[in-house]
């Protein structure tokens, strides 16, 4: 009988549990900030490439065709999902501070901060990880060999591609700093100003890098002739960088952080990204309280008190886990977020001031996005940086690399209270060979039986909030076309006031809110570029999405 009993469930795991198991997604799927971008992604699975080399394709092309946002003088996360071990990995190719870098490095003799030396020129730079998490990418995960998943970038850096509205808005924002660098001027400006529309913007000084990068993997970035105009250039301009910092670089895996919200799993960046950590920590805390039977307002000053807890813990314990104790255990941890929901009450807005008081460290407002999934199933969400549109400004003369500003993400001065008696995170302090604490996160959600998920957006410290959104309309019920259209608000601790982007808030919930004590102030501009696949498990459909409010392109191909 026994035996009969287990032949009976061998059939129905066979027939019912097997196919579910071993199920592929119908389509391949890429949502990029570019069109350009999400092409060259979909040449390389045409080619035969995974998700793995099509994220070197994007990648690469996304640091062609949208130097505001990414690039080779660049880093960021790749969280990738491999199907055939259900993998998931994080690569971490975070900036380094130079070895070379102090804690005080942009600090005056009087202690003060010195305006923009953290944003602009290349001090503001730490060393690259793009061109390492490339090969890596390659080397561990991908299909192709490294030079046919960068030809596509190679082309296009070479071609050129046109200026829109967005780059000749960014070039505007950055037109004195970028002036301010002969060889960034000669690439990305128009005789000095900025572009006018269609102006084609070709880079034969990055193709070449691209080239050397294809041919020798990251030595052809860390090592010899690149690395040596790399650190000439940024040496001339007042830098700080050595071929030593160069030659050190390693992009580092790490397991991502995980979470549970009414029974999706949540799979997210690690530190020295806040992203992962935050986003649970909020969604630990929303977990408990029935958001649906709730008045549109109550549900979004709970989420909104939800972000205010978050984002202070981001400020007081985040930073680079090679270097400081992270208690993320405890942080992620459904009773952690039960305990601070306590401290919520449904008819009043908590002070920020009221709860101990950290410096919250501005990110950078630029970034990219990018999020893929293959018939196999493997998926790829990745969030790359230079930090402000166009980096630091900054080319070294010969590379066509545009150098990032992510020493800004810093903590630029730290332990010493500001002048409303806040003090700097020590967590997130310079120090040679460091990350800097990052926002991104990029983002997958896995709802056993009914779809994944994989999301992320560009937008500095509110990157993590609207991550958060995109995963609650995710759990109403909607599809990525809502998780990326959907009007944003934010708190981030401080400074203490609810941001909105216009219309996201009807007017008498702003009246109402401010009943209830928030501060509210919306933004002039829409916020956020999310890029965002859904795989419905159900329907074993694939859907994809590109935030409407940029120029991006989702395409899902048979
Ligand atoms: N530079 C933006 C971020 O890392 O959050």
């Amino acid at each position: 009988m026994p035996c009969r009993r287990g032949a009976i469930l061998g059939f129905f795991l066979l027939f019912f549990c097997a196919p579910l198991n071993a199920q592929t997604p119908p389509a391949n799927a890429i949502a990029s900030a570019h069109p350009l971008a999400t092409q060259a992604g979909m040449e390389i699975l045409a080619a035969g490439g995974n998700a793995f080399d099509a994220a070197i394709a994007v990648t690469a092309a996304l640091a062609v065709v949208e130097p505001t946002g990414s690039g080779l003088g660049g880093g960021g996360f790749w969280l990738l999902h491999r199907s055939k071990d259900k993998r998931d990995i994080m690569i971490d190719g975070r900036e380094r501070a130079p070895l070379a870098a102090t804690r005080d490095m942009y600090l005056d003799g009087h202690g003060e901060v010195v305006p923009r030396l953290s944003v602009d020129g290349p001090l503001a730079a730490g060393i690259p990880g793009t061109a390492a998490a490339l090969e890596h990418l390659a080397r561990a995960y991908g299909r192709l060999p490294l030079a046919t998943s960068l030809a596509p970038a190679i082309h296009l850096a070479k071609a050129g591609f046109p200026a829109d509205e967005r780059y000749i808005r960014m070039a505007r924002f950055r037109l004195e700093a970028l002036r301010r660098s002969p060889a960034a001027a000669a690439i990305f400006l128009q005789n000095g100003n900025a572009p006018q529309p269609g102006h084609v913007i070709r880079q034969p000084g990055l193709a070449r890098t691209l080239e050397a990068i294809a041919e020798r993997g990251a030595a052809g970035f860390y090592q010899g002739p690149v690395a040596k105009q790399l650190v000439k250039g940024v040496r001339e301009a007042g830098g700080i960088w050595t071929l030593e910092d160069l030659a050190q670089y390693r992009v580092v895996e790490r397991a991502p952080v995980t979470g549970r919200y009414h029974g999706m799993k949540i799979i997210s960046a690690a530190p020295p990204s806040s992203g992962g950590i935050a986003l649970v920590t909020m969604l630990n805390i929303l977990a408990n309280y029935d958001l649906d039977a709730m008045t549109s307002v109550t549900r979004k000053h709970v989420i909104v008190e939800a972000m205010r807890r978050a984002y202070r813990d981001r400020a007081e314990y985040l930073g680079d886990p090679d270097f400081v104790d992270i208690p993320i255990d405890r942080l992620i941890h459904p009773y952690y977020g039960a305990g601070l929901s306590q401290s919520i009450r449904l008819d009043r807005a908590t002070p920020s001031g009221s709860l101990p008081g950290f410096v919250l460290q501005e990110a950078g407002s630029d970034t990219t996005h990018f999020s893929i999934l293959d018939r196999e199933g493997n998926r790829v969400a990745a969030t790359l940086s230079i930090n402000f549109p166009f980096g630091a400004a900054f080319v070294p003369p010969g590379t066509g690399v545009l150098l990032n500003d992510e020493m800004d993400d810093f903590s630029v001065k730290p332990g010493t209270p500001n002048v409303y008696g806040l003090v700097g995170a020590v967590s997130n302090a310079i120090a040679p060979g460091k990350r800097p604490l990052s926002s991104m996160s990029p983002t997958f959600v896995e709802i056993p039986g009914r779809g994944v998920a994989i999301l992320g957006t560009p937008g500095g410290s509110r990157i993590i909030t609207m991550v958060l959104l995109g995963i609650l309309d995710l759990a109403a019920g909607h599809g990525p076309q809502s998780w990326v259209t959907k009007g944003r608000y934010h708190h981030q601790y401080l400074p203490d006031i609810i941001t909105y982007e216009p219309g996201a808030l009807e007017p008498d919930e702003i009246t109402a809110l401010k009943t209830l004590g928030h501060d509210l102030k919306a933004r002039k501009r829409p916020y956020g570029n999310m890029q965002a696949i859904f795989w419905d498990l159900k329907l074993n459909h694939v859907s994809a999405a590109s935030d409407p409010r940029g120029t991006g392109q989702a395409t899902v191909s048979p």
